[in-house]
């Protein structure tokens, strides 16, 4: 039996219907849930889950990604469940996914992508020790219920800004807007559905999502 490492990146989180409908599309492939929960990640655990992209020009940003809003971090046990989440949650990059993968549903843009999953069952043990030792990770005999209730907390209505965030993104970076309009309004975007969450972190996790605007319109300067 396999365990598999995931994260709902803060992007995901801060969403709440969206990262109830994440977890529901993940749980409907029939895997157990061993571990649920919600924390802030630390800088040095991001520093250290993300280590293998430390020479990589997006590694700073990536870590103030992941540690700018909490995250819902959890393992997933099934057979081939490593790469049955991977497949369910399609290509890295959100404007390369699947539109019917759920990163092609509701990921924002490029690698604003909400959600991480292991990718081998070396780095998913790999992970799950770091997560253990550095983020209190703890297997629970509740996990599952844990995230039932979430799910039915958080899945009725309709909200959904993925549309919204991805033109928001999209059309700042075309239109080379890096007023503070854009980041304004990702911030009012991402507090929409955010119960629970404090305004500093949505609004932190709306700084992160401009700051790569401002870098993809610097790149094309
Ligand atoms: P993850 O580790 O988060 O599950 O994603 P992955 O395996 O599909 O992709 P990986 O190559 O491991 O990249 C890790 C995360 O870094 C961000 N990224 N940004 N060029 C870029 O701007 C870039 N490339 C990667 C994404 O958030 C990606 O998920
Ligand atoms: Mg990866």
């Amino acid at each position: 039996m396999e365990r598999s490492f995931v994260i709902i990146k803060p992007d995901g989180t801060a969403r709440r219907r969206v990262s109830a409908l994440v977890l529901k599309a993940l749980l409907d492939r029939g895997y157990k849930l061993v571990a649920f929960q919600e924390m802030k990640v630390p800088e040095s655990l991001a520093k250290l889950h993300y280590g293998v992209h430390k020479e990589k020009p997006f590694f700073p940003w990536l870590v103030d990604f992941i540690s700018s809003a909490p995250v819902l971090a959890m393992i997933f046990e099934g057979d081939e469940v490593i790469q049955g989440v991977r497949d369910a949650l399609g290509a890295t990059f959100v404007q390369k996914a699947d539109p019917d993968s759920l990163r092609g549903k509701y990921g924002i843009w490029a690698g604003i992508n909400i959600a991480h999953a292991s990718d081998a069952p070396e780095t998913a043990l790999d992970e799950m020790k770091l997560w253990a030792t550095e983020g209190g990770l703890k297997e629970s005999v509740d996990a599952e219920e844990i995230a039932q209730a979430y799910i039915q907390k958080y899945i009725s209505g309709d909200a959904d800004y993925t549309m919204d965030l991805r033109s928001a993104v999209k059309d700042a970076i075309e239109h080379r807007d890096t007023s503070d309009n854009v980041l304004d309004s990702l911030k009012n975007l991402f507090a929409k559905d955010a119960a629970g969450i404090d305004k500093n972190d949505t609004d932190t996790l709306a700084k992160v999502v401009f700051d790569f605007v401002l870098e993809e319109v610097e790149k094309t300067e």
